[in-house]
């Protein structure tokens, strides 16, 4: 639970070489580069979407086409950028013409996942799309649970409509920036009220040796 920062790396990185050899479903036969995963191994908030489009599947990144875009434009809507978080997906490997992703699939990546959430050990896990969405909410329908955080042992669960379908549909767009925004409340408010037990911050400074004595004059 203590590992350092390095640590959680190189294991971040451990499951990364095993995505990549990955061959557990029928995925990897039609894909270019398997796709991991990207951000900060320490990220407060993690974000998982469906699985890799076209652009994803040539660079080995998640969310770099048209609807990484739009998601980096959400972030910077609560002053983050990718960097500050991590993206993953469902499925690390590209469906054939980007079909849906199917139940044996998902089960086959999902150690992967799990394993990844336990290095990361984010505050917010934010669905984006249902695949992700029916991991932490089995029954949820998007359209109604959109934007409402489910607490459990600390963490938040919140479900977000997928980016592709707000560009595909424009009347998402508020209710998705509203999201957006009261995810970036949630978080501020789950850390004031915690004890502050941030294992990468700096140790505090030692306290003086001596206590100074005071001259009178
Ligand atoms: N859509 C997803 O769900 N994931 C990606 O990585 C890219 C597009």
């Amino acid at each position: 639970m203590a590992e350092s920062l390095q640590e959680r790396q190189a294991a971040m990185e451990k499951i990364a070489a095993e995505i990549r050899a990955c061959e557990k479903c029928q995925l990897h036969k039609g894909r270019t580069k398997a796709v991991p995963g990207d951000g900060r191994v320490n990220a407060e908030i993690l974000f998982v979407g469906e699985g890799p489009g076209f652009h994803e599947d040539q660079q080995g990144l998640p969310f770099v086409g048209a609807s990484g875009k739009y998601l980096e434009q959400l972030l910077e809507l609560i002053g983050l950028t990718r960097k500050d978080v991590f993206i993953t997906n469902i499925v690390r490997c590209r469906p054939p013409q980007n079909r849906d992703p199917e139940r044996i699939e998902i089960e086959a990546c999902e150690p992967y996942l799990d394993r990844q959430i336990a290095i990361i050990r984010p505050k917010i896990i934010a669905t984006l799309g249902r695949y992700s969405m029916a991991k932490f909410f089995p029954d949820g329908k998007i359209s109604k649970i959109h934007g409402v955080p489910k607490k459990e042992e600390g963490r938040i669960y919140y479900p977000l409509f997928h980016p592709a379908a707000v560009l595909r549909n424009p009347a998402l767009r508020e209710p998705m920036e509203e999201d957006f925004k009261r995810m970036k409340k949630l978080l501020e408010e789950l850390k004031a009220s915690e004890p502050d037990n941030d294992d990468d911050a700096p140790p505090p400074p030692p306290p003086p040796e001596k206590p100074q004595q005071l001259s009178l004059f």
